[in-house]
């Protein structure tokens, strides 16, 4: 069974072995860049845990999948940035979506109004991701930028209320 909870400094060891677990080439798409285990171990042990919001994915005891948020700029609520990994078993399952989906919530509940990530291109799964939850790209060709828009909690459709109220009075809850 797979549960989503938000992380603390007590799983670092938990992150730490997810991270080492990434395949050199996800190691590169998820730091956009090189990443060797001193670098990852370095990484973990300096997460400012003040500005950051982790959540993870376990799938029993085993820490499968995580997104990093990171207010890059605390004063601004529009600096949010953020870096995601799923385990190269686990991939295609939905937990990139799911843990994005969270951290979406999370974000805009917290007034955050978009989520921005930096991706090589040819991070075709991130793009897609980003592009499904609404995200826009801009690239170099090397380079991707992303952003997601955050709808405010206030412009969030009314019919997505009102159908729950309705079932709630037919079936004479209320
Ligand atoms: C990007 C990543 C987190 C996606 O996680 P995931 O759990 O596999 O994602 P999901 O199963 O939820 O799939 C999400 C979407 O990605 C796209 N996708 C997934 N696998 C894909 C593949 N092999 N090729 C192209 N697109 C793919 C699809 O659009 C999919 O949505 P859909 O199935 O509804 O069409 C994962 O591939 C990963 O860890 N990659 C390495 C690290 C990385 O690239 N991090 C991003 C840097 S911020």
């Amino acid at each position: 069974m797979r549960l989503i909870r938000r992380l603390g400094p007590g799983d670092v060891p938990a992150l730490l072995a997810h991270l080492l677990g990434l395949s050199q080439i996800d190691r590169r798409l998820r730091f956009c860049g090189a990443a060797s285990d001193s670098l990852i171990r370095h990484y973990c042990a300096t997460i400012d845990w003040g500005r950051s919001l982790l959540l993870g994915c376990f799938s029993g005891r085993n820490l499968v999948g995580a997104i990093h948020l990171l207010w890059s700029d605390p004063a601004r609520s529009d600096a949010v940035e953020f870096t995601l990994s799923v385990d190269r078993q686990e991939k295609g399952k939905g937990i990139g979506t799911e843990l994005l989906q969270r951290a979406m919530n999370t974000a805009r509940s917290r007034g955050v109004s978009r989520l921005n990530f930096v991706c090589p291109a040819e991070d075709e799964p991130m793009q897609r991701l980003a592009l499904k939850m609404g995200g826009r790209l801009l690239t170099d060709g090397v380079q991707v930028d992303g952003t997601i828009e955050l709808a405010r909690p206030t412009e969030m459709p009314a019919f997505a209320v009102a159908p729950a109220k309705e079932e709630l009075r037919r079936s004479g809850t209320r």
